[in-house]
C-alpha cells in the first residue's frame, strides 16, 4: 500500500453560520489541527439533500457561503488546508457507488441514526430514500476518496466510522490493500449548553449565538440567557457551578473568573451585570473574527475562488484514488 502522509479529513453540511457551540467544539479543533496534519475540510452539500428536498434546498448555496466565511474568519486556512464543497468534485459519487457494491444493507439498516432519522422524518423503512440509507457511504466515501486516515468528529459521528472501518476491510480484503482505516479522533470538548441552559447549544433550538452576530445582538441574546434557577432575588448568592453563564466566563473571560466567582457567590453582583460582563468578553474574544469575517465579504468573489481552487486540489487525489479502484475493481479505463 502507497503509505500517504497522515491526512485529516471532515466535513460539515451546510446549516450557514456557525455558533460559539460550533466554534469551541468542531471548528476551533479544525484549526488546531492544521498544525500538525494535512487536512481536508468539507462542505457536504450532497449529504445535505439527504433530508431536505424542493423549495428547501434553495438555502444550500447561502449556507455554504456563510459557512465557508466563519470556517475562514475563524483560522481555517485555504494555504495549508484544502477546502473545498463536496459535489464541486463528483468523483465522490462514483466511489460511493463503487462502495455500495461490498456494503450489506443490513449493515446500513443497523447503523442508529439511520433509525432515529427515519423516526424523525415520519418515513418507514419502505417509503426511505435509497439515499438516506446510503449516507454512510458517501460519508466513506468521503474519508477514502482522500485516503484520509484521521476524521476528527463528534461524539454522535462515531457509528459512521465504525461502519466506514468495517466497508475499508472489506474493500482492502476483496481487492487488496488500497485504502488506510479511518480512525475517529475524537476530541474532548465541553458541551456547551445554549441560552436555556438546558439543551445543547444548537441552531434549531434557537439558543444560540452566533459567531458573526454583533456586539448588540450578542447583548440582546446574552441577556435572555437562564442562569441560576434559584437565584430568585437580586440579594441572593448566585451559584456559578449550576449556571451556564459562568461556564460560558471560563471560555471568554478566562482573567476575570476568580472575580465573577467572588462577586456572584457573595451577591455583590446581579445576573444582569454578569450577562453584561459575559456578553463584553464574547465580543471582544470574537472581534478580530468578526472583523476578518467584514473583510472577506467585502471582497468580491473570494470566498468562491478559494472554494474553486480547493476543488481543483481536492481533485488531483480523487481522479488518481478513483483510478486505482476502477483498475482494482475491474473497470475499464480505456474511454477516460
Ligand atoms: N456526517 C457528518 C455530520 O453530520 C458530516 C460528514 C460528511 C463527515 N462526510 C464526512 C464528517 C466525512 C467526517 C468525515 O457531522
Amino acid at each position: 500500500m502507497d503509505m500517504v502522509q497522515r491526512r485529516v479529513f471532515s466535513g460539515m453540511r451546510p446549516s450557514g453560520r456557525l455558533h460559539l457551540g460550533n466554534y469551541l467544539g468542531a471548528l476551533g479543533n479544525w484549526v488546531a489541527l492544521q498544525e500538525e496534519y494535512r487536512c481536508i475540510y468539507c462542505i457536504v452539500d450532497v449529504h445535505a439533500l439527504t433530508d431536505m428536498q424542493g423549495e428547501a434546498t434553495r438555502a444550500i448555496q447561502p449556507n455554504i457561503r456563510e459557512m465557508a466565511l466563519d470556517w475562514l474568519a475563524a483560522g481555517i486556512d485555504p494555504e495549508k488546508s484544502i477546502v473545498f464543497v463536496q459535489s464541486h468534485v463528483p468523483e465522490v459519487m462514483i466511489l460511493q457507488t463503487l462502495l455500495g457494491m461490498v456494503t450489506p444493507l443490513g449493515w446500513l439498516m443497523r447503523v442508529p441514526t439511520f433509525k432515529d432519522k427515519v423516526r424523525q422524518l415520519s418515513e418507514t423503512e419502505d417509503t426511505v430514500s435509497y439515499g438516506l440509507v446510503g449516507y454512510p457511504v458517501l460519508m466513506t466515501a468521503d474519508v477514502l476518496l482522500y485516503k484520509a486516515n484521521t476524521v476528527p468528529v463528534g461524539e454522535d459521528q462515531v457509528p459512521h466510522l465504525e461502519l466506514a472501518r468495517e466497508i475499508t476491510r472489506r474493500f482492502n480484503h476483496l481487492y487488496g490493500p488500497t485504502f488506510p482505516e479511518p480512525q475517529a479522533r475524537l476530541t474532548e470538548f465541553p458541551l456547551i449548553l445554549g441560552l436555556d441552559g438546558k439543551q445543547k447549544m444548537s441552531k434549531s433550538l434557537d439558543n444560540h449565538i452566533e459567531l458573526a452576530a454583533t456586539p448588540e445582538e450578542t447583548r440582546t441574546r446574552v441577556g435572555t440567557a437562564f442562569t441560576d434557577p434559584q437565584r430568585l432575588r437580586r440579594t441572593d448568592p448566585g451559584r456559578p457551578e449550576v449556571c451556564n453563564v459562568y461556564t460560558l466566563h471560563r471560555y471568554f473571560n478566562p482573567d476575570r473568573l476568580d472575580e465573577v466567582y467572588q462577586r456572584c457567590t457573595t451577591a455583590q453582583m446581579g445576573c444582569v451585570e454578569d450577562k453584561r460582563l459575559l456578553a463584553d468578553g464574547i465580543n471582544k474574544t470574537l472581534e478580530p473574527f468578526r472583523e476578518r469575517r467584514r473583510e472577506m465579504v467585502g471582497r468580491a468573489g473570494y470566498v468562491q475562488e478559494m472554494l474553486r481552487d480547493g476543488a481543483r486540489r481536492a481533485q488531483v487525489i480523487a481522479r488518481e484514488t478513483l483510478a486505482e479502484v476502477r483498475q482494482k475493481m475491474g473497470l475499464s479505463e480505456e474511454a477516460l
